[in-house]
């Protein structure tokens, strides 16, 4: 096997999960990508932090340039926009391949990193920047790449749906919600970001730019959060027969005045009805539905936001790009060789 060395930029709620999978599933990871995916750094600022995930202690380093310039793939989960973009940046221009999680990021300075990225041809892969655990970003981008997109109505934070779920199933108080939806690893360093709307409408931005061909800059993004939501409201949505869920709706639209072609991205909390299938995710569950010309309605559901769901999304981004940089080298003809055996029906104990 060739060795690809991925240095972890962040150690936490999901940056722990990605170290654990790799290591714990390093021989599987290397049969199916046909190179081994060497961890060789997890970049963090506080080497004494109490860890959830019990990682060996050598790994963790202050250390970001080392890391980085001795890296083949760059991890970023830190969050936030410095030094991130800075990072980034220079995993970029060292010839490294990168992976990130970071929507706030892209959704403020996406352009130029996929212009730096393209520059030298690097990969850079953000599956698990939008909807946590679900795939969403190759869907957009790839299968409905040749449709057109009319419509896209999305339950894309998983921190605010869990609080509505929580203020209309148990007749918890938002601060009550929010407080598990931290504990629980949902939320984001400054949960402002969620309840504000703000997360929502940087993955809208990123949504409708996928979504719509374009680049639809954070700054269009209509956004209202959820903190004038009352328990009151909610009563009366459920007694009429609605949901409230904190929405992103990203729209290919012709203005009625200039009859111009445009599109509208725009997050808020909105009354669903119950028999609507958005009605029905609860918890931190996200879902996208998609309306296209000629795929008609699809709906994309699963984990929106937790450590180790958003850690499913950014292996698949890792094992993806490890693939391609290693095309045409001698170990692609093992990425569909798993070596596990076909089962007779009498093995089968359960049967449905
Ligand atoms: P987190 O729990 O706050 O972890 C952030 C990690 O980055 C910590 O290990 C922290 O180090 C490290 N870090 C932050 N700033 C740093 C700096 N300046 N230098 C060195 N290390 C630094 O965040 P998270 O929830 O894992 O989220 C990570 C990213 O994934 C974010 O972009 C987030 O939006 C995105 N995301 C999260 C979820 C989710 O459910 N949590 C889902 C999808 C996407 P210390 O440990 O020493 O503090
Ligand atoms: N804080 C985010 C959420 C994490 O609750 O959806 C996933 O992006």
């Amino acid at each position: 096997y060739r060795n690809l060395r991925v240095a972890l930029l962040g150690g936490g709620s999901v940056g722990a999960q990605v170290a654990r999978l790799l290591l714990e599933q390093k021989e599987e990871l290397a049969n199916r990508v046909g190179a081994s995916l060497e961890l060789v750094g997890i970049l963090v600022r506080d080497l004494d932090a109490e860890r959830t995930v019990d990682l060996p202690r050598e790994l963790f380093t202050t250390d970001a340039d080392s890391l980085i310039l001795g890296a083949d793939v760059v991890i970023e989960l830190m969050g936030g926009l410095e030094p991130a973009r800075s990072y980034i940046l220079m995993a970029i221009n060292s010839g490294a391949d990168v992976v990130t999680a970071n929507k706030a990021l892209l959704a403020t300075h996406g352009p130029e990193l996929f212009a730096a990225a393209d520059q030298v041809g690097a990969q850079l892969n953000y599956e698990a920047a939008v909807a946590g655990a679900i795939p969403i970003v190759r869907p957009l981008r790839d299968s409905l790449g040749g449709d057109q997109v009319k419509r896209i109505l999305g339950i894309v934070n998983g921190t605010t749906n869990f609080i509505l779920d929580r203020m209309d199933t148990d007749g918890d108080t938002l601060a009550e919600a929010l407080r598990l939806a931290t504990d629980l690893g949902y939320a984001e360093a400054d949960p402002t970001a969620d309840i504000g709307g703000y997360d929502a409408a940087q993955k809208a931005a990123i949504l409708a730019s996928l979504a719509f061909h374009t680049n639809v800059p954070l700054e269009a993004v209509y956004r209202e959060g959820i903190t004038s939501v009352t328990p009151a409201q909610i009563e009366s949505a459920r007694k009429a027969g609605y949901v409230v869920k904190l929405l992103a709706i990203c729209e290919r639209l012709v203005d009625a005045g200039t009859g111009r072609e445009g599109v509208s991205a725009r997050v808020y909390p909105a009354m669903v009805h119950r028999s609507h299938p958005l009605a029905s995710v609860h918890g931190a569950n996200n879902a996208v539905f998609v309306e296209a010309e000629a795929a008609g309605s699809l709906m994309f559901y699963g984990a929106g936001a937790g450590g180790v769901e958003t850690a499913s999304a950014v292996l698949g981004d890792l094992v993806s790009l490890a693939r391609r940089h290693i095309a045409g080298g001698p170990g692609v003809a093992a990425s569909s060789h798993a070596d596990l055996p076909v089962f007779s029906i009498d093995s089968i104990t359960t049967r449905y």
